[in-house]
């Protein structure tokens, strides 16, 4: 079992600038998570996953680094981070790192190599083009904010590809020496104790080599194209299968082995089940279709069944609804509704698979409208987009003026959201709070962690409900703002989102209600 830990596991992800200040300087670090992780062991999390750690110009909040084999100074340092991995390993707890493989800061030292000269040694380092005959950019690739991801370079007259920002240049996997860069990278963290890393833009890593144009797309939803093209050659090629197959060789040369989570930013789920390979590459790959599925029984129910049906028979499902790129699951699926944020962890949390909580979602934390003038993302404002502020804002602990995040009197680096209306401090001594939920939810969830990934099948139920077997837990979710009846329970009633259901009618469901039935062990 501990060689696939990560199955039927919890894990949290904790963007990190956010969770909790130590020092007094307005932004969360490494040590705040130390004193903090006496909580995470009482929700019951198996492992957390870090937002990047790594020096960074911060163009991207840490998703430019420039130097992948540090610590970024303002959240500590990597005695810091190896007193973590310590401490989190003491209360059976794993740290997963976030690895930035596509792109680097324009302030890395090997983009500042590569860009001086067209003869430097690392020039193939990055994808550098000529420009169309004529002028302009090499083709009609764009960036994530719609603009062309070519930049030009005065130097050497060539462009440079970016599918971020500017100021984060792609790599080239076309050129050997980034695969051992990498794999040097790896070992040096796995050595050190990190349990894993999640892989950000893990579908992008190959570029057509012929640098062909994107073609038109019709659909402009946020998986399926970007900005009026489908981005057929600028991600997504079959080459990059062979650099998870690499990677996941050296991963499964520790013990236990280490895991490799992708964000797989993929609309078509079979493409999603490739990433897994024969049980070869990633031993998890996030599953966007579910994040952005509507909030119905329909919608996610069929989302749940397509993904079971196109992972290989070894896959492990990962379910998640909110991370730090999107509006937080409590607002965009919820409106802020407990009795629907229980409903979704509770459906969520009994899916067979890894779960994967974003901080605050245990509390019910919802999107903070965070002012233009104190934004810090700087992809917000760009193309219509909201920003993505609104899912980063401190961690709610306390109903202090600071939510608790960092010290009374200092400015955290974004506004937090209201911390008097939900907060950690009241819910855990609230039974009827979504943290007590969430965290009973999880106990379920821990002790039938030895259900098979396959035990999931759709029971019939009336139209708005959601029922269905994983495993020998029966879930019947009643996604509708009207009583329903319910299906007679297998088993006892072992969790409800309405609580203890002492008083409830035993044959039926309360408007956004949800049960977990099924034999007490
Ligand atoms: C995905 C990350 O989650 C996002 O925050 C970042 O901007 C892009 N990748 C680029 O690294």
């Amino acid at each position: 079992m501990d060689r696939r830990w990560w199955q039927g596991a919890t894990l949290y992800q904790l963007y990190v600038r956010s969770w909790q200040d130590s020092d007094d300087d307005g932004y969360g670090d490494l040590r705040g998570i130390i004193s903090r992780l006496d909580y995470l062991e009482w929700l019951g999390v198996d492992g957390i996953w870090l937002s990047p750690t790594m020096p960074s110009p911060d163009q991207d909040w840490g998703y430019d680094v420039s130097d992948y084999l540090g610590v970024h100074p303002e959240l500590g340092t990597i005695d810091d981070l190896d007193a973590l991995i310590k401490a989190a390993g003491q209360r059976g707890m794993r740290v997963l790192l976030d690895l930035v493989p596509n792109h680097t800061s324009s302030q890395h030292p090997w983009f500042v190599e590569s860009a001086a000269s067209r003869q430097s040694p690392l020039r193939d380092y990055y994808v550098w083009a000529d420009p169309m005959p004529g002028g302009g950019p090499p083709n009609n690739w764009l960036d994530f904010t719609g603009q062309s991801a070519w930049e030009p370079d005065a130097t050497t007259s060539q462009y440079y590809l970016h599918n971020f920002l500017r100021a984060q240049p792609d790599l080239n996997w076309w050129q050997p020496a980034v695969h051992e860069e990498f794999r040097r990278i790896l070992r040096f963290w796995f050595d050190r104790g990190v349990a894993g890393f999640r892989i950000d833009v893990a579908q992008g890593l190959y570029k057509d080599a012929l640098l062909r144009d994107n073609p038109p797309s019709a659909d402009d939803g946020p998986l399926a194209g970007r900005f009026g093209l489908r981005s057929v050659y600028s991600e997504n090629r079959p080459e990059v299968h062979g650099v998870y197959r690499d990677w996941r060789s050296i991963a499964e040369s520790y013990d236990p082995p280490r895991l490799l989570l992708g964000e797989t930013w993929v609309d078509d789920l079979r493409q999603l089940a490739a990433f897994y390979g024969q049980d070869d590459e990633l031993q998890l790959a996030f599953n966007f279709p579910l994040v952005f599925a509507g909030f119905s029984a329909d919608s996610l129910a069929s989302i749940v069944a397509s993904t079971l049906a196109a992972l290989p028979a070894s896959g492990c499902p990962v379910w998640t609804a909110s991370n730090h790129d999107v509006s937080r699951f409590p607002s965009r699926w919820c409106g802020g509704d407990d009795a629907k944020v229980k409903l979704a962890l509770l459906v969520l949390s009994a899916l067979p698979g890894s779960l994967v909580l974003y901080y605050g979602d245990e509390i019910g934390m919802t999107d903070v409208a965070v002012p233009p003038e104190l934004a810090r993302d700087t992809f917000g404002g760009q193309s219509g987009h909201p920003g993505r502020d609104r899912a980063r804002t401190p961690m709610q602990w306390d109903d202090s003026a600071s939510g608790g995040f960092t010290a009374p009197g200092i400015r955290g680096w974004l506004p937090s959201g209201d911390a008097a209306a939900r907060n950690v401090a009241a819910q855990r001594h609230d039974p009827g709070s979504v943290l007590s939920f969430c965290r009973e939810a999880l106990s379920l969830r821990r002790e039938r962690a030895d259900q098979p990934p396959q035990g999931y099948e759709r029971l019939p139920a009336p139209p708005g409900v959601w029922r269905y077997a994983a495993g020998e837990l029966i879930v019947t979710a009643n996604f509708t703002d009207r009583p329903v009846g319910l299906p007679a329970p297998v088993g006892k009633v072992l969790l409800s989102t309405a609580g203890d259901r002492g008083q409830a009618d035993p044959a039926a469901l309360a408007p956004w209600e949800g049960v977990i039935s099924g034999p007490v062990r």
